[in-house]
C-alpha cells in the first residue's frame, strides 16, 4: 500500500517534470486534433441530435452534443496517466432531455437567477416565466440547455473545435430581441484544456449572461463526494444572497468567512458551518467577485485539486464572477452507467456576470445593445500535481 503510494508519487513527480510523457508519440501527421461525429439519437419530437468527440494527443477527450451545447464527457489523465471521465452526465439524449440539473450544458439566455422573474430596460418592464420559486433560473422553463444548436466542425493543425450556434427569437422565455449566439469549444492538440468562446449579437436591447454548467468530480464522475478536494477562488468579495439565493446587492469581503478560498482549502472543511449564507445555499452556491474584475483578458479565477488522483483544474475567464456550487441539490439520482450522483458528488465553477444583475445597477452590466458584440471566454485547464 505504502510502496504503491510512493511509486505513484514518484510517477507524478516525473510527469510533472516532463520525464515521462502521458501522450503517445506524435504521429507523422503532426499534432492535428481529431473530431468524430456520431448520432446521439432523436429527441421526443423526432429531431436528430449528434455527439462530437474531440481528442488530442495528450490523452484528453471531450464529447459535446448539440443538444443544449452540452459537454457530455471529459476525459483527462490522472497523475499515473490513467484517464477518467470527470464530469457528471447521462448516457443518452433522453437523460439530457428529461434532466433538471443542467449537467454540462450551456446555460442562457440569462445564466443564474433573475429575482422575481422580472427586470426593466430603459423603463420598460419584462416578465419572465418563473422556474425556481419566485425567480427565473438559467434562462427559464426551456433555456438554451434544452435547445438544438447548429453544429460546425473546425479541425485545424493545432486544435479540434466545434462551433455551435443558436438563434433565440425575440420574446423567447420573455427576453427581448432576436439573439444570435455562438459557442466555440476548442481542444488544443498540445495542451489539456477546453476553451469556450461565446459570441452574441441582438437586434433589440436585451440582457445576457452565458455560462457552462459542467459538474466536476476530479476523482471521476460517480466516485464519491468532492468534500476532500481542494478549492482556490481568486476573489476578495462575494455577493451575499437572501434565502431564495437572490443577491441582496451587497459586496461582502470574504475575509473571516467560510467563503474565503484565497488559499487552497478542502471544500468540506467549513461547508456545514453555521454561517447564514451557507445555510441559505445549503452549502456553497454563491457568486464570487473575481479579483481580476473581468474584461481584462483571460485570468485565473479558480483552481481545484484532487490530492488522491493528482488531477488539477484551473479555470481562466474574462468574466467578472464565478458561481462555485457544491452540488447541494444532487439527490442520488442516477447518471452515466447507472451510477448514483449523491449530494455534493460534484462541484460547478460557472464563470458569469453576477446573478440578478439586471436588477442591481451597482453590478457589472449585463445589458447588450444592438450596436455591440458580446464576447466572453473561459478555459478549463487540466494538469496533475
Ligand atoms: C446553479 C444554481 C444552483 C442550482 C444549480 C442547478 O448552480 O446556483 O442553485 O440551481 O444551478 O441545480
Amino acid at each position: 500500500m505504502i510502496a504503491g503510494k510512493k511509486v505513484r508519487t514518484l510517477l507524478c513527480v516525473l510527469i510533472l517534470f516532463g520525464e515521462v510523457s502521458l501522450a503517445s508519440p506524435l504521429s507523422s501527421q503532426g499534432m492535428r486534433g481529431t473530431i468524430r461525429k456520431q448520432s446521439f439519437g432523436k429527441t421526443a419530437s423526432g429531431e436528430q441530435v449528434d455527439l462530437y468527440s474531440l481528442t488530442n494527443k495528450k490523452g484528453m477527450e471531450v464529447s459535446i452534443t448539440n443538444f443544449g451545447a452540452t459537454v457530455v464527457t471529459l476525459r483527462v489523465p490522472d497523475c499515473a496517466g490513467k484517464p477518467a471521465d470527470i464530469v457528471l452526465g447521462y448516457d443518452t439524449l433522453q437523460g439530457y432531455e428529461n434532466g433538471k440539473s443542467y449537467f454540462g450544458a450551456t446555460v442562457g439566455r440569462y445564466a443564474n437567477r433573475i429575482g422575481g422573474g422580472k427586470f426593466s430596460i430603459d423603463g420598460k418592464e419584462y416578465a419572465l416565466p418563473k422556474n425556481d420559486g419566485n425567480n427565473t433560473l438559467h434562462g427559464g422553463i426551456i433555456g438554451f440547455n434544452k435547445k438544438i444548436w447548429k453544429a460546425r466542425e473546425i479541425a485545424s493543425d493545432d486544435a479540434a473545435a466545434l462551433e455551435l450556434s443558436y438563434l433565440s427569437p425575440d420574446g423567447e422565455e420573455g427576453f427581448p430581441g432576436n439573439l444570435s449566439v455562438k459557442v466555440v469549444f476548442t481542444l488544443p492538440a498540445d495542451r489539456n484544456e477546453l476553451k469556450i468562446d461565446y459570441t452574441a449579437t441582438t437586434d433589440k436591447d436585451t440582457v445576457l449572461n452565458l455560462s457552462n454548467h459542467s459538474y466536476f468530480n476530479l476523482a471521476g464522475e460517480g466516485v464519491g463526494d468532492i468534500l476532500d478536494q481542494m478549492m482556490t477562488l481568486h476573489a476578495k468579495q462575494f455577493t451575499p444572497v437572501d434565502k431564495t439565493l437572490i443577491p441582496t446587492g451587497e459586496l461582502r469581503e470574504v475575509a473571516g468567512t467560510p467563503l474565503d478560498f484565497n488559499r487552497a482549502t478542502v471544500i468540506g472543511k467549513r461547508i456545514d458551518e453555521d454561517y447564514e449564507q451557507l445555510v441559505f445555499g445549503k452549502g456553497y452556491d454563491h457568486n464570487w467577485v473575481l479579483a481580476s474584475g473581468g474584461g481584462k483578458g483571460l485570468t485565473v479565477a479558480a483552481e481545484a485539486h484532487d490530492p488522491k488522483s493528482g488531477r488539477m483544474l484551473e479555470v481562466l475567464t474574462t468574466e467578472p464572477g464565478v458561481q462555485f456550487y457544491s452540488g447541494n441539490f444532487l439527490d442520488g439520482s442516477t447518471g452515466k452507467g447507472g451510477k448514483a450522483y449523491p449530494r455534493r458528488s460534484a462541484f460547478c465553477l460557472e464563470t458569469q456576470h453576477f446573478p440578478d444583475s439586471p436588477n442591481h445597477p451597482n453590478f457589472p452590466s449585463t445589458l447588450l445593445r444592438p450596436s455591440a458584440v458580446f464576447h466572453s471566454e473561459t478555459v478549463f485547464r487540466f494538469s496533475v500535481k
